[in-house]
């Protein structure tokens, strides 16, 4: 890592897929950044998160030079499956929309990012300490922190908060500015990788009346699949055996039939919620990612949406230093959230439909949530409205 500057133009707080890409899309068009990572990069390649790239995500990255890999090893898929009452309907992404999504995971990416970073000789700080934020709504602002012991103070004209879920930088939001708006689901996903051939060749989304279940992978012996747990559910709930009896019994049996089991590598137990933070700007601050907004994994749309608010925030603060004129960075915050919230819409929407709530058995909501599916598995529109939000809207 070259020397850390004692000023730059933007402090970019995170170093998740977020700040990365901000960091780079801003080199590309001229603007120096700091990126301040709380982790080490070991640390942050290790988490296994998203798999699925929609298509202009990919697009994004392809115009920024960061896909070469993701081309190469990410996985084309042109539909998803939908599973219920036994039998698959296959959402055809290609005939319905022109478009598809990549199956590359994110900590693929994460690596394509931090190589980048490394090329473009952007400063990238981890194990960063104490981050704090100074004078954010006023004409000096500032972050400081402590790293490999020493208090370090970074002076800049902009400030974007990428700290992911439990930003700090969010705080710097007054309460009298703040609004949230939150939604809990009373249920968890419980993720499990093995090194094992993937059962289908592209996703699976299962209703079952037992639960959800999720088919995905990440290479020809990769799989990742996710079961609906209950909300109080730890890993030590789920040993090996009884997370693939419950993975079978929620699949179709054609399908079920031909699932390769082995030992899991990784495990993990997801809370699913959605939540959106508005406004994204407070003065010299701009939130973008998890930071600001979560989604439930149902949609795939969490890496996404940090791709696409940091796509709008790199071309407003471009913009800002070639004119002088602020109107990009003024209108960031309404611009984002308004595809965030298609995104948080869709997540609800899929996360509805395909699980089962605590006390559906028979009632009103279950007879909703079949005909909806009814509905899906016999309409060619409701294919092409869930096929056109699963590939992304565009930017
Ligand atoms: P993060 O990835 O959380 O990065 C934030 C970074 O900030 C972290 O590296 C963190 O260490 C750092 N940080 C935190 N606090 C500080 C601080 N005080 N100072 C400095 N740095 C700090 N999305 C999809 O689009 N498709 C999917 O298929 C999908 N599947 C998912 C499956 C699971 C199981 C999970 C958990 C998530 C999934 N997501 C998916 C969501 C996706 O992983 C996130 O939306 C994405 O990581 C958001 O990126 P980010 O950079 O905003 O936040
Ligand atoms: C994943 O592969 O981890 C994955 C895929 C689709 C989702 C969520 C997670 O909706």
């Amino acid at each position: 890592m070259s020397e850390i500057a004692k000023k730059t133009q933007v402090v970019i707080v995170g170093g998740g897929p977020a700040g990365s890409l901000l960091a780079l899309l801003l080199h590309l068009q001229g603007v120096e950044s700091v990126v301040i990572e709380l982790r080490s990069r070991d640390h942050v390649l290790g988490r296994v998160r998203a798999g699925v790239i929609e298509y202009g995500s990919g697009a994004t990255l392809r115009e920024a030079g960061l896909a070469g890999r993701m081309d190469r090893e990410g996985f084309v898929h042109d539909g998803v499956n939908l599973a219920f009452n036994d039998q698959l309907l296959h959402i055809d992404f290609k005939r319905l929309t022109g478009k598809h999504v990549i199956i590359y995971g994110q900590t693929q990416l994460q690596r394509d990012l931090y190589d980048a970073i490394d090329t473009a000789g952007i400063t990238l700080v981890d194990e960063a300490e104490g981050v704090d934020l100074h004078d954010v709504d006023g004409g000096s602002p500032r972050v400081t922190f402590v790293h490999d012991g020493i208090e370090r103070e970074i002076s800049c004209d902009y400030i974007a908060g990428c700290d992911g879920v439990h930003s700090a930088t969010r705080d710097h939001i007054p309460d009298s500015v703040r609004q949230r708006f939150e939604r809990l689901y009373p249920f968890v996903w419980v993720g499990l990788l093995s090194e094992t051939p993937p059962v289908r060749d592209e996703l699976i989304y299962a209703n079952h009346p037992d639960g959800f279940a999720l088919c995905s992978m990440r290479n020809e012996n990769l799989s990742r699949y996710y079961v609906q747990g209950s909300a109080e559910d730890t890993t030590d709930d789920w040993p090996d055996d009884r997370f693939w009896e419950t993975l079978k019994a929620r699949l179709p049996r054609a399908v079920s039939d031909r699932l390769v089991t082995g030992p899991s590598v990784e495990k993990l137990v997801t809370p699913l919620r959605s939540w959106v933070s508005e406004p994204l700007r407070h003065g010299r601050l701009f939130l973008a990612g998890d930071a600001a907004h979560i989604v439930p994994p149902t949609g795939a749309k969490g890496l996404n949406l940090a791709i696409s608010d940091v796509v709008y925030l790199a071309d407003a603060l471009a913009g800002f230093y070639a004119t002088g004129h602020e109107t990009g960075l003024e209108e960031y915050s309404d611009r984002a959230l308004s595809r965030v919230w298609k995104a948080v819409r869709f997540s609800w929407w899929m996360t509805s439909t395909m699980h089962r709530f605590p006390g559906m058995s028979n009632d009103f909501d279950r007879r909703l949530q079949k005909t909806e599916l009814e509905y899906l598995f016999s309409s060619e529109n409701g294919q092409r409205s869930m096929a056109e939000n699963y590939v992304g809207l565009p930017l």
